[in-house]
């Protein structure tokens, strides 16, 4: 079977079965399960469980609606559609460079999938694995409290170069903004200035003019399924507290009550899921307050977060990995950051800064606790995050960071990154696999294969597997956060292998080690 129409990859196995809406496996999945004994030994029971996974068919036609549309990420990402869409090619001071999806694992990567008959590794794009929905297909819509139409909010944001925004001008100059709920108590000060395409009322009037665009957004479009992002600026924490929003009746009840700490971004992930739209949050912010998570699970409705995960985290995740593998002891690891962007201009608040600093400081913890030989049982490294706005460097961020780590015999090695790049040209492509991700997720179901009355089972709410994107994980309840950016690109490529039949890649390759 072929798992997608133009895919080169073509599965030849029994296990593996396609029809009109499914591909459907029959899945052995391997796992250890350990147990502690009084004694402190550790007893690894390995399990096999047999599985059937299947994957729906149907791409849908997907809208996504951008909370901060008008923004950086947001003018970026709408550009890029286009850009991609039309396959531009724009002339810049070293020459001829054309429309691409560099940094989207979906788009620009690809996936191990064997060794052929002279030994040579095969990969193929992931986007062949599965049937994804195409990026040129997607319609996208927003909300921002900036009124500026997206080709003016694309000039400025001063990302793009101006010879790909003159050729995109005229279309974006169609797309207008939906008027947003501000509140000036939630994001920095300093974006008074460009609030002035609000929606008015009470929290529980903003939450359904919310609810009428998404429905209003699907019925002008057609589009069959919607995914709400919110790339729009950081906000400070809200409190969580008993009463106010540990329930979803309490969140519902805080909402009527027009409760000054439900934040717009609560407001926005209420209305996304009340309407059975996947709610993705790309800040750092505490969104998925207790109720909003319940809420999720009663409606069945996926949310994932939080915080894209571009660049000085992104490395983070790698490089301590790598250290605390190689059993070498990362004892300080010091980041500073600065930009000149409105992200940048917005974290210069202290609230704010607190939001990203929170996002950013607990990256090391699982891999820290996954090596209780280097480290003892509360210990850590010491962790400090800084960042400034400076102006003038605009969107291309500056992110310094120290590594000091200790090393055999009591020896230091210390590493040291500058890492200059355009911010939004990182997260916009996150953004794509975010919601690719997210739709493709709702596809995939798995049932126990012992029993044939066994239901098809989903992904769980609150959706893990997008982790790999994301700063600040949110999981399950009572799920191990990984931050690891390998084991998070493994679950997803092994997922994905998973659901065509293929086992979890080894890379024990046995067949060339021995005769
Ligand atoms: P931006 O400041 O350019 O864009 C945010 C937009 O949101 C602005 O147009 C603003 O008017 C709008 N906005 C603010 N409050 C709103 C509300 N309540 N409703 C609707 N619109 C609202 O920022 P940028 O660079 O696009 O980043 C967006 C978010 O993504 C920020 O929170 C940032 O921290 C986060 N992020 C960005 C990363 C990156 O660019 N590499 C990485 C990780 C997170």
């Amino acid at each position: 079977m072929k798992p997608t129409n133009n895919s080169t990859l073509e599965i030849i196995s029994p296990k593996v079965r396609v029809d009109d809406d499914f591909i459907e496996t029959d899945y052995e999945y391997q796992t250890s399960h350990v147990k502690r004994t009084a004694s402190g030994q550790l007893q690894v029971h390995p399990q096999t469980t047999a599985l059937k996974i299947r994957t729906g068919r149907q791409v849908p036609k997907l809208g996504v609606m951008l909370v901060g549309w008008g923004g950086n990420n947001g003018s970026t990402l709408t550009a890029a559609l286009e850009a991609n869409r039309r396959q531009l090619k724009w002339r810049k001071r070293s020459g001829v460079q054309q429309a691409n999806w560099f940094g989207s694992i979906t788009q620009a990567s690809t996936v191990f999938i064997g060794s052929d008959e002279t030994g040579s590794d095969v990969f193929v794009p992931m986007k062949e694995l599965l049937p994804m929905v195409e990026p040129n297909e997607i319609v996208v819509d927003g909300w921002d409290i900036s009124n500026l139409h997206l080709a003016d909010a694309m000039v400025r944001a001063e990302v793009l170069d101006v010879a790909l925004q003159d050729q995109l001008y005229e279309q974006m100059a169609k797309l207008k903004p939906r008027p947003s709920i501000y509140d000036p108590d939630f994001i920095a000060a300093n974006q008074l200035d460009r609030a002035n395409n609000l929606i008015k009322g009470t929290r529980q009037e903003q939450y359904e003019q919310i609810r009428r665009d998404i429905r209003d957004f699907k019925q002008r479009t057609g589009v069959d399924s919607v995914i709400v992002l919110w790339t729009a600026n950081t906000e400070r924490f809200s409190e969580v507290q008993p009463g106010l929003n540990t329930t979803s009746q309490e969140l519902l009840a805080s909402l009527k009550a027009n409760h000054s700490e439900v934040s717009p971004s609560t407001i926005f992930a209420m209305a996304s899921v009340a309407e059975g739209c996947t709610y993705i949050n790309g800040s750092p912010q505490n969104t998925f307050v207790p109720g909003l998570i319940q809420l999720a699970e009663e409606k069945n409705v996926f949310i994932a977060g939080d915080d894209f995960k571009s660049g000085q985290t992104k490395i983070k995740s790698v490089l301590v990995d790598f250290l605390v593998g190689a059993g070498i002891k990362p004892v300080s690891i010091a980041s500073y950051n600065h930009l000149g962007n409105n992200d940048g201009k917005n974290l210069s608040a202290p609230q704010q800064f607190r939001s990203k600093e929170i996002s950013k400081s607990n990256v090391v913890d699982d891999m820290v606790a996954s090596n209780r030989l280097l480290y003892g049982a509360n210990e850590h490294p010491d962790h400090v995050v800084v960042i400034k706005y400076l102006p003038y460097v605009g969107d291309s961020k500056r992110a310094m960071d120290e590594y000091t780590s200790e090393i055999m015999m009591g020896g230091h090695n210390t590493l040291v990154i500058h890492n200059t790049c355009e911010d939004s040209l990182l997260a916009t492509p996150l953004i794509l696999d975010l919601v690719i991700l997210g739709e493709l997720s709702t596809r995939i179901q798995l049932r126990s294969a012992e029993k044939e009355s066994a239901p098809w089972v989903p992904f769980k709410p609150v959706l893990s597997l997008l982790s790999y994107l994301c700063k600040a994980p949110l999981v399950p309840q009572g799920s191990q956060v990984v931050n690891s950016l390998f084991r998070q690109r493994a679950a997803i490529e092994n997922i994905l292998r998973g659901c065509i039949g293929l086992p979890p890649i080894s890379h024990m390759t046995l067949e060339q080690r021995f005769d």
